[in-house]
């Protein structure tokens, strides 16, 4: 059975960080762009929110990095708040056992994405986030609906990393240019990347990502302001999505190894989510050849045995 909070969650997370600041292997750090290219892969950071309100926090716990993919779980909550289950006619929910940028099962399945977390279902939901408005209200959104989930205002978006997806994003366009060819794409394709690239440009602190990922282990409810993101189903569902399709192809290794439902980004960042416990953000950007985060995905391994926090 999970632990409600580990008495001594300080001495492990200090633990897990000088663990990690000793290690060697990394892993490699994403060099599509510049701005995700120079960073430096000896960072390594971790912040564990809990469900009483306290924070945990060791290493580079307050460095930004480009949170990139687990912005798909913002989006996703945000798409779903717009039009509820009418998502599910446009995207799946099965994990997809390919890797995040894959086009090939799109011409099989009518250019319905597997699920909300690969490049494919992500595109789908920004398309669904932008409806009825210019890409820089849809962009303003994601960005103020993040800031309001942390409680903090100084979150931004790294411009230059949003240009630097723009300037390589040929196969997010070959994604997306598909898709609409099957009618699942409603807007222009350009507005439609230019919401994509923003957020995935978000950058973010573990301690900012993890107190922004706090209404997920709340039943959906924002913890500041007792009032509800989502509904407690739908909080769930996230998670489960999280669970099975949040390291794509490699989330059952993540369930396998850590138990917990998790978002990794190509910035080196994951979001974990511990039901009523906690939620957990780290950082170190060496990534593993499926793109996820070389420490980060050992980092939550030994907190998972440290704490009893597998959900299984
Ligand atoms: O779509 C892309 O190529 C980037 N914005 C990376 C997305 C990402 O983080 C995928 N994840 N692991």
């Amino acid at each position: 059975m999970p632990v409600t909070v580990a008495p001594d969650l300080q001495a492990i997370v200090d633990r897990i960080a000088a663990e990690m600041a000793g290690r060697e292997e990394r892993g490699k750090v994403a060099d599509y762009i510049p701005g995700l290219a120079r960073v430096d892969p000896k960072h390594f950071g971790i912040a564990v929110a809990t469900h009483d309100g306290r924070m945990f926090a060791a290493g580079d716990a307050d460095a930004a990095f480009s949170i990139q993919s687990v912005s798909k779980v913002f989006a996703l909550t945000i798409a779903l708040g717009k039009v509820g289950d009418a998502l599910w006619k446009r995207v799946g929910r099965e994990p997809s056992g390919n890797a995040f940028n894959s086009i090939v099962q799109l011409e099989a399945e009518q250019g319905i994405p597997r699920n909300p977390f690969i490049n494919a279902g992500a595109i789908v939901v920004s398309d669904v986030v932008l409806a009825g408005h210019a890409p820089k209200e849809a962009i303003g959104e994601i960005l103020r609906f993040v800031r309001d989930l942390a409680g903090d205002d100084g979150i931004v978006i790294d411009d230059e990393v949003a240009q630097g997806e723009a300037d390589t994003g040929f196969r997010n366009a070959a994604l997306a240019n598909y898709m609409r060819s099957f009618g699942n794409i409603h807007h222009p394709v350009d507005q439609v990347l230019g919401v994509y690239f923003h957020q995935c440009a978000l950058a973010m602190s573990c301690r900012q990502l993890a107190r922004a990922g706090r209404f997920l282990m709340h039943e959906g409810q924002h913890p500041d302001t007792g009032f509800n993101i989502v509904s407690p189903m739908r909080a769930r569902r996230i998670n489960a999505l999280m669970m099975l399709c949040g390291h794509y192809d490699g989330s059952g290794e993540f369930a396998f190894r850590v138990g917990i439902p998790g978002k990794s980004g190509v910035g080196g960042g994951i979001l974990c989510v511990v039901p009523g416990i906690a939620s957990i953000a780290v950082w170190s950007p060496g990534l593993n050849e499926r793109g996820n985060s070389t420490l980060g995905s050992l980092a939550l391994e030994r907190l998972a045995a440290a704490t009893g926090w597998s959900v299984f």
